[in-house]
């Protein structure tokens, strides 16, 4: 590694390391122990790990350089604020993010074959699509549900400020309820159909139990694959953060099963993050996590058109619905 590496082409050619050393703290349970032990010794640490001291050592060097572990006068470990949140309890944990990354890692070392075909490498690494490893997996399946919710709960709080909701709203991929909830809140005439795969709505009435919303909200296991699960008494058809999962064929295939779904009147609603001109490197970063591990992209407004055109949606109608630099958006639609 570059000891002063002077370029960003430089910096990132050991971003893995970093990334590794951090998910590594988690496997640990260095700060579960921290906590536990009420600031252990580093041989006290290593003890309760079984690990080697020494090694152990570098890796605590590491977390206190990036600000998640203090070291006191007497050599005693503690986790600092910010290290608080490497806890799998704390309200708002980094570990669902983090368990999403480490369940990638070795989907990304194949990114050359995602490029290559524009499939994804998950499939290719763990035998079978991710929604499918999830349902497998039920412990990597909560943590999901939850980043998916703390995402809703960040980038889209609001969301609803840019968009009048009213009638009954179609959730479609509403995950556990998050953001039925949070629209539910901001609309107080509104009724929502949660709907989505039985993993994950299985988790959605405690959510909208603890909202207070739970009465004006239906909840439907289904899948949007197949139109006649689709619920047929919607005002407004909502796939938020849904079409970024997929790829083109299989978007225009949910595209169709709603507009088969949607009665006389109602209208498709959209909210996604766009690849726009202002696109930087994260933004980047985050669409090719999308196609290694769901053979999916973030796209532009002109792709998202003629996806919707061909699907047989017109009248539409972009609204920006971000935060700052957020290139989030909604698109509205009306069947043609
Ligand atoms: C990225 S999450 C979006 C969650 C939520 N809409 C939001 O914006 O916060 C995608 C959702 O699509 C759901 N999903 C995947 N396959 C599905 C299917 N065949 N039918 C319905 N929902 C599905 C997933 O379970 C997940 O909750």
């Amino acid at each position: 590694m570059p000891a002063n590496p002077s370029s960003p082409l430089q910096e990132a050619f050991c971003g893995h390391w970093l990334s590794q050393a951090v998910i590594t703290l988690h496997h640990l349970d260095v700060p579960g122990l921290l906590q536990r032990l009420a600031a252990p010794s580093l041989a006290s640490l290593s003890e309760a790990i079984g690990a080697d001291a020494r090694a152990l050592w570098q890796l605590l060097e590491i977390a206190k350089k990036l600000n998640a572990v203090t070291q006191e006068a007497d050599g005693h470990y503690r986790l600092t604020e910010l290290g608080m949140r490497l806890l799998p309890e704390h309200e708002d944990s980094f570990i669902p993010f983090l368990d999403h990354l480490q369940m990638g890692y070795p989907a990304w070392v194949g990114l050359a074959h995602s490029v290559q075909t524009g499939k994804p490498a998950f499939d290719r690494v763990y035998g079978t699509d991710i929604y499918s490893y999830l349902t497998g997996n039920p412990a990597q399946n909560t943590f999901f549900n939850r980043y998916m919710a703390q995402t809703t709960d960040t980038w889209l709080a609001d969301a609803g400020k840019h968009y009048g909701f009213s009638g009954r709203v179609i959730d479609l991929g509403g995950n556990k309820g998050a953001l039925s909830a949070m629209l539910l809140k901001q609309f107080p005439d509104l009724q929502t159909t949660l709907f989505d795969l039985d993993q994950a709505v299985k988790q959605a009435p405690a959510v909208l139990d603890a909202a207070g919303v739970a009465e004006r909200c239906r909840i439907v296991a289904g899948s949007f694959f197949e139109s006649a699960s689709i619920p047929g008494d919607g005002d407004i058809y909502l796939l938020s953060r849904v079409l970024l999962n997929w790829n083109d064929a299989k978007v225009l295939e949910i595209l169709r099963n709603c507009r088969l779904a949607m009665p006389a009147g109602s209208k498709l609603l959209i909210l996604e993050i766009i690849l726009t001109e202002n696109a930087g490197l994260n933004d980047y970063l985050s669409s090719l996590n999308l196609l290694v591990m769901f053979g999916a992209r973030l796209r532009t407004h002109a792709e998202f058109e003629r996806l919707l055109s061909v699907a047989g949606f017109g009248q539409l109608n972009w609204i920006a619905a971000g935060v700052g630099e957020n290139p989030l958006f909604f698109l509205d639609a009306k069947p043609n």
